[in-house]
């Protein structure tokens, strides 16, 4: 098993003579894959029925004669003009009720039966043409499945899914808390997307859309892999996207996806982005179940966003694709192969720049290239994780609305947050869903899990009662799945297993903070907490909760429920957890009696770790101790 190394090849931008020299140059730089057709449905079907494959033929002759796998593409993320002109009616419908035109990518609505029906026909074409082309090792439908529309096509499917969910209005009216401000329904015809209205909207109306939209949008997704699948055997995947926008539950997609593949483009600069490379990489992990999953695309320099732009220094693009694979991913992948010469993201870096390849960043490629081979190995084991953080994208939805107590309650940031406590001491965390199976973890984090299931509160009072130790943030077991506030004190799921009642909460300003007794501080968010049978841990030390229970600990059967009323500081955060800073990014992987240590230094100064075995980047024998150069790597195997 080799890890896969390549990006997005678009070719269709390129003359005939380019193919070539990409070949040769994907050849220099040990690429072994390549994503082609993303976006090449009007170069394969210009006019209606009329299929041009003589060029998508060529290409993948080039790549099989090169040794390159494909990664083949459904385009259906961008349907060609020629489409929106016959179908306007599949043109999407902003919430404010705009109707968009063509122009850029992704203008279509999934709930189009034109649509639905022209997406699987151009899945049907490339599976039939390319099933048995020896390139092939994968197919990939779509790009980055999130696109919404507030159409009335979207509101016809919305019902039927609202009627499928809920059974009868009267389900519905309980579920929606509908009696407030007159918004019972009593005709499903009356019932429409969440579209642009006079004040703040019904939460549960929100949510249900984020849900209907997964669903439907994963309905799609299963159309065109049954037209793949009825002539092929090879793996299909479609690339997740991450982001507040993108409604889809990709817990549940990734039951359904052959391997889990991810998108990841930091949006901070500095430290910042290396915590979110590794946030992204254990969610990824996350969703795959533990099994391996795949890094499809990430930056090998400054993105498209001008407002993000930032390059890439020395050394970062390899640090960032080694944490990938270090966490799981089979490979390091990239968006794209060569930098466009014009169109809307010729900007974004590349791994032939626009400079070509006597360049700093094709030389890294080159680098990272070689490299990768001689990490092959690692590719079957399994990441090792003592501790989770718990991940659920329908609280993170429901946080997204506008009628919380605070503006400041981010789900999100609570969740990076808590990664970051264990990153920054070398800690691997796995991200869990609130019903999994939690056993094998000696400790839980559970960051404002605002939205919870009676089953999964009684999973994690059930993991606790057999020896774990759970610690739950503010704001967490408020409401139910329908968004119904849990009575009688917060934080209603949890009251008992935390053995504390919360009477009311008390946000903090933006920039204001609070004294803990210990001596630490939270900020954003306090609670007014009664510890009923648990023990106080840390108290208030100043404001209106001077001396009441910030922190809490409660002891459940062979294990410790914790909690943690407001946003403390990363020492306080750091003493709970029981975790230290560390230098270095360390991952440690196992298979049978052989560990593998990944130890990436982002910091300028070497690092000294302990250590015995092989490093394998130079192959030498190490005993007792590796240094790693500041901004280096090393890769550690030993039995
Ligand atoms: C996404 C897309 C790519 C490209 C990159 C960079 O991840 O899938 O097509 O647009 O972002 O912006």
């Amino acid at each position: 098993m080799s890890l896969w190394y390549g990006g997005d090849y678009n070719p269709e931008q390129w003359d005939p003579v380019v193919w070539k020299d990409d070949v040769e140059l994907m050849r220099r730089a040990g690429v072994n894959l390549v994503t082609v057709g993303v976006f090449s449905w009007s170069s394969l079907e210009p006019s209606p029925g009329e299929y041009r494959f003589g060029w998508l033929d060529r290409v993948l002759d080039l790549l099989h004669g090169g040794g390159i796998s494909v990664d083949l593409a459904t385009p259906t993320a961008s349907p060609p003009p020629w489409f929106s002109r016959l179908h306007p009616e599949a043109l999407p419908v902003t919430a404010d009720g705009l109707r968009l035109t063509h122009g850029s990518r992704d203008t279509y609505c999934a709930c189009a039966p034109a649509y639905r029906t022209a997406a699987r026909g151009i899945a049907r074409q490339l599976a039939e043409q390319y099933h048995d082309h020896p390139a092939l090792a994968m197919w990939h439908v779509h790009n980055e499945y999130g696109t919404t529309c507030y159409c009335d096509l979207a509101a016809a499917r919305f019902r039927d899914w609202l009627r499928e969910r809920y059974g009868s209005l009267d389900r519905l009216n309980e579920a929606w808390t509908t009696a407030f401000w007159s918004q019972g329904y009593a005709d499903w015809a009356d019932v429409e997307p969440p579209r642009k209205t006079q004040y703040l909207v019904n939460p549960t109306h929100c949510l249900d859309y984020r849900r209907f939209w997964s669903d439907e949008l994963l309905a799609a997704f299963r159309e065109q892999k049954a037209e793949i699948n009825a002539v092929s055997e090879l793996p299909v995947t479609t690339n997740f996207v991450f982001g507040g926008w993108v409604p889809v539950n990709h817990a549940q997609w990734a039951a359904e996806v052959d391997v889990v593949a991810i998108d990841h483009y930091p949006d901070q600069a500095g430290i910042g982005a290396e915590e979110q490379t590794a946030f992204g990489a254990d969610l990824a992990r996350g969703w795959a179940g533990g099994k391996p999953w795949l890094l499809m695309e990430h930056a090998a320099g400054s993105l498209n966003d001008g407002r993000r732009w930032h390059t890439k220094e020395p050394g970062r693009m390899a640090r960032h694709s080694l944490s990938h694979v270090a966490r799981g991913s089979r490979g390091a992948l990239f968006f794209q192969w060569r930098a466009s010469r014009g169109g809307a993201e010729m900007y974004h870096s590349a791994m032939v720049p626009h400079a070509g390849p006597d360049s700093r960043r094709f030389t890294e490629i080159e680098e990272l290239g070689s490299v990768l081979p001689r990490l092959a190995e690692v590719a079957e084991s399994n990441v090792v994780a003592e501790v989770a953080v718990l991940w659920d994208v329908e609280c993170w939805w429901a946080m997204q609305g506008t009628h919380l107590p605070s503006s400041s309650l981010d789900y999100l940031a609570a969740v990076r947050s808590a990664h970051r406590h264990f990153w920054r001491a070398g800690l691997t965390a796995d991200f869990a869903a609130p019903d999994a199976d939690l056993s094998s973890y000696r400790l839980v984090v559970v960051p404002s899990l605002y939205l919870i299931s009676d089953e999964a509160a009684a999973n994690l009072r059930a993991y606790v009662e057999a020896g774990g130790q759970l610690v739950v943030g503010y704001f967490s077991g408020i409401v139910d799945p329908d968004l119904r506030v849990r009575l009688g004190g917060y934080p209603g799921a949890f009251t008992e297993l935390l053995g504390v009642r919360v009477e009311e909460f008390h946000p903090l300003p933006e920039d204001g903070t609070v004294a803990l007794a210990s001596g630490g501080h939270g900020r954003l968010w306090s609670e007014h907490v009664h510890a009923i049978s648990a023990e106080v841990v840390d108290r208030y030390a100043d404001g209106v909760l001077d001396g009441l229970p910030a922190i809490t600990r409660h002891e459940v059967g062979a294990g410790t429920a914790w909690y943690v009323s407001t946003e403390v500081d990363d020492e306080t955060a750091a003493r709970l957890l029981g975790l230290s800073p560390s230098p270095l990014e360390t991952v440690h992987r196992r298979r049978g009696d052989t560990t593998w240590t990944f130890l990436i230094n982002h910091g300028e100064q070497e690092a000294v770790a302990p250590a015995a075995g092989v490093e394998l980047v130079t192959g030498e024998q190490v005993d007792g101790a590796v240094t790693v150069p500041g901004g280096g790597y090393a890769v550690l195997r030993s039995t």
